[in-house]
């Protein structure tokens, strides 16, 4: 055939096949790169994402520091046995203000991205402090340090500004704040008004259960916040995308 005569040259030729194959690969890699650049996002804004509180944030330091995600990944893939196991599948929105990202890539335990308000407090201080006494298969290292470890969020304030140059938009009023909201979230009896209409539907408790403020109750706030920030009794995915 006349078609098959003709493509015969090109794969007989390398040099032909070469200027013709980067000729395809730059027009389709434009056609699909370009127009990312006149987009001013590229992340459908869902309703409900707000910034980590101070005590949370920091809990995601010890998160990252501990490497939690070295075992746990935080994205749930939209297959039907992983949105029967965790819940809804994570949206782009819902990771928005990780700098970086906790998707992971190793699975030795459940995906996190949902575990907010899946157990109590006080199951996560014993599961945290010797996993084996909750599942005694488990194969999780022992993490009761955390409660030895005091935090009084001295640097909490310049952690959001760090945050702030990434693109988290903290405002002067949540840094100028910081510390007394750091504060105040590990202390039902303080006033934490404030806090809330600056992160509304923060959990505002005494995590851990003992005095002071810990690396544990930071690691449990954030914990507990981690895929609780959308309503999915109300979010409607939006298909014109
Ligand atoms: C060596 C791998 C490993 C590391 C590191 C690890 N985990 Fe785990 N984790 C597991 C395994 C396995 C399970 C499932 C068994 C169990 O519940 O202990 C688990 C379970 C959990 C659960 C319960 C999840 C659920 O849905 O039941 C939480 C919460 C958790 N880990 C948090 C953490 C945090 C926070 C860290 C870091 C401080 C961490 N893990 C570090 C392996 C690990």
């Amino acid at each position: 055939m006349a078609f098959l005569d003709k493509h015969k040259k090109i794969e007989t030729h390398a040099t032909l096949l070469l200027v013709l194959a980067f000729l395809v690969v730059t027009i389709g890699g434009l056609v699909e790169i370009v127009p990312l650049f006149y987009l001013d996002n590229t992340i459908e804004k869902v309703q409900g994402m707000r910034p980590y509180t101070p005590l949370e944030l920091a809990g995601r330091m010890i998160y990252v520091r501990e490497g939690c995600y070295l075992c746990h990944s935080q994205m749930i893939r939209p297959m039907r046995d992983e949105v029967e196991r965790y819940g809804h599948y994570s949206l782009a929105a819902e990771s928005m203000y990780d700098h970086p990202a906790q998707w992971g890539s190793e699975r030795q335990g459940p995906d996190l991205a949902r575990v907010g308000g899946r157990y109590s407090d006080h199951w996560h201080v014993d599961h945290l402090t010797n996993p084996q006494s909750v599942v005694p298969e488990s194969i999780m290292p022992k993490y009761g340090f955390l409660s030895d470890t005091t935090i009084d969020g001295k640097y909490i304030e310049d952690l959001m500004k760090t945050n702030r140059e990434v693109g988290v938009p903290y405002t002067d009023d949540e840094l100028a704040s910081a510390k007394a909201d750091f504060a105040a979230q590990d202390n039902p009896d303080a006033d934490s008004s404030g806090l809330l209409a600056r992160y509304p539907k923060a959990n505002v408790r005494n995590f851990d259960g003992k005095p002071g403020i810990t690396e544990m109750d930071a690691l449990i706030a954030y914990l507990q916040v981690l895929g609780t920030m959308v309503d999915f009794s109300t979010f409607i995915p939006d298909k014109t995308r």
